[in-house]
């Protein structure tokens, strides 16, 4: 028995002994464990402060709302399902065009849609989109698809009016001719009687279009028509002369504006580009004009083995940042080029091709250049349009890529289903700073690094709408710490600030048709404390303030 009690006690006696042992040894583990989990959570929680300064009495240009225009090419769903589902469609529409992308559209002001390409454009035949009956050809450059033309010249303008933007047509200089072009536009902007101006009305719409940008060709040194610089110039002085606009209201304040092809990169091919269309510009003889240089950029790391749109951490979120922030140097280098010959700065540098480019979404078509839209877009997206903004007195326009479905897109369609991208609310939450005048800001960035890349921890911007309200933005690209940014006002006594901030559980947090709402925009406000306006932001978010006087 005492055996026994013995045997039974001494296991208690251990265990206990044991318990208290490892409690000895665990409490002090738990503790530091405890202490360590508190600080890095409110390392993560404590923001740094930026003391950010905004000068009033110094306006800057204007921030021109074209710079937040749109570029829709018929390219994998970016038309055909994106716009256009026919008005026999189930999708509730107005003369096939879709109810939900347009109400959308219209949220967002689109001032402008590039249209018909990119590369498509220089493949397209315009009488194959006009009239009851349609050609169908084959898309040459995009999966090789059939192309049913059913959504041509009058589809488009019906589109661009339902949604309140205006055209920027592109037309085909690499397998058109002159002619071709001509006509096209003599087609869509002649007063009647002319006779493609009657087969205009024959087709439905007697008054002439309105086309608001003319782009003279796409990319004519790669898929729309391999040309160097000198016969490249050669060719636009043709076009340009040629090819008119009759509308009678474009012939005074709202002439429609020409667009050549300018660079895709910034080395030494491409600032010969730039230098080659320029000079011919600086001395251009009167019967050939341009208004506009067009420049293409995409956010990519490398071209052969693209990054993944979504499932991608840290690492790849720095680094597509840090490539995006490269348009600023891109900017800068053929601005100095355009200064050299134009120094009054008549000719706008046009960033008609920006974004991230990812690597096609497994199982879809490569050449339809479908992908995700996540969180670190959204980073992208208001990071470009404040290097716009700081040079808003020579880009006074750029055209993202592209506006559904393809590339960096706005819009997310699937039959019925339309999911908005993070992409497409930092564009909402931009609208006040369409036509807004720019003001200057300076502020300390600070820095965000991730192995070996270091970043700027903020951006801002701001500038005064036409009714004089101040607006601010501020992105925090850091996406493990907040910040405090502290912001004193010359010229004005702010009293606090109310708007909105977009921020996500991850970087590539993105919103799907199951579930469309993890990155929306949530109300922010700030209040004045000892004369500084006091703003806390979340990590990687993009946040977008009124400041109320
Ligand atoms: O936006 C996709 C393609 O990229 C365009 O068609 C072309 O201009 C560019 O290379």
């Amino acid at each position: 028995m005492a055996f026994a009690l013995a045997v039974k006690s001494e296991p208690k006696h251990s265990f206990r002994m044991l318990v208290r042992r490892l409690s000895l040894a665990i409490w002090p583990l738990l503790f530091s464990v405890a202490i360590i989990t508190i600080a890095l959570t409110a390392s993560a929680l404590a923001a740094d402060k930026v003391e950010l300064s905004v000068d009033l009495s110094q306006p800057g240009p204007t921030i021109s709302r074209y710079i937040f225009g749109q570029f829709a090419e018929h390219l994998g769903h970016g038309i055909y399902d994106g716009i256009w589902v026919g008005p026999d469609s189930k999708i509730p529409n107005t003369r096939g065009i879709r109810n939900d992308v347009v109400a959308a559209l219209k949220a967002i002001k689109v001032p402008d849609i590039r249209w018909p390409g990119g590369c498509f454009a220089d493949d397209y035949h315009w009488r194959d989109g006009v009239g009851p009956k349609r050609t169908v050809t084959l898309n040459s450059n995009w999966g090789g698809v059939t192309e049913p033309n059913s959504f041509g010249t009058h589809e488009f303008m019906d589109f661009i009016g339902q949604i309140g933007s205006e055209a920027y047509v592109s037309i085909n200089l690499g397998s058109g001719t002159v002619k071709e072009a001509a006509d096209w536009l003599g087609y869509m902007t002649a007063p009647l009687p002319t006779t493609l101006a009657q087969e205009r009305a024959a087709n439905g719409h007697p008054a002439p279009f309105k086309v608001g940008f003319l782009g003279i060709g796409n990319e004519s040194w790669d898929c729309g028509g391999n040309m160097t610089p000198d016969y490249y110039v050669d060719q636009l002085k043709d076009y340009s002369h040629f090819v008119r606009n009759f509308n009678p209201d474009q012939q005074g304040q709202q002439p429609m504006l020409k667009i050549a092809v300018g660079p895709g990169g910034g080395g030494p091919e491409w600032t010969a580009w730039t230098e080659a269309v320029m000079k011919a510009y600086q001395h251009h003889h009167w019967s050939w004009d341009i208004n506009g240089l067009s420049m293409h950029n995409y956010t990519v790391v490398n071209w052969d083995r693209k990054f993944a749109s979504t499932g991608f951490g840290e690492a790849e979120y720095a680094r597509i940042l840090k490539a995006t922030l490269g348009m600023e140097d891109l900017i800068r280098t053929h601005s100095a080029i355009m200064d050299a010959y134009d120094p009054q700065r008549k000719v706008t540098l046009v960033v008609d091709e920006w974004g991230g480019w990812y690597a096609p979404l497994p199982g879809s078509n490569p050449g339809f250049l479908a992908q995700q839209n996540s969180q670190r877009d959204a980073i992208l997206a208001a990071l470009n349009l404040n290097i716009f903004a700081r040079h808003a007195d020579r880009v006074r326009m750029a055209n993202i890529a592209q506006m559904i479905n393809v590339l960096q897109a706005m819009i997310i369609t699937d039959k019925e289903k339309m999911v908005l991208t993070p992409t497409y609310h930092v564009f909402k939450m931009y609208v006040p700073f369409q036509d807004a005048t720019f003001v200057p800001v300076t502020f300390d960035a600070g820095t965000y690094k991730n192995g070996d890349i270091t970043l700027p921890r903020v951006d801002a911007i701001a500038a005064k709408d036409a009714s004089g309200k101040l607006w601010l933005e501020i992105t925090n690209l850091d996406p493990n710490q907040a910040v405090e940014i502290d912001a004193g006002f010359a010229g004005i006594t702010a009293k606090s600030a109310a708007g909105e901030t977009l921020t996500a559980p991850k970087v590539d947090s993105v919103n799907t048709f199951e579930a469309p709402n993890t990155v929306l925009p949530k109300p922010i406000s700030a209040e004045v404390q000892d004369g500084k306006l006091i703003l806390q932001l979340e990590p990687m978010s993009v946040t977008v303030v009124a400041v109320e006087q």
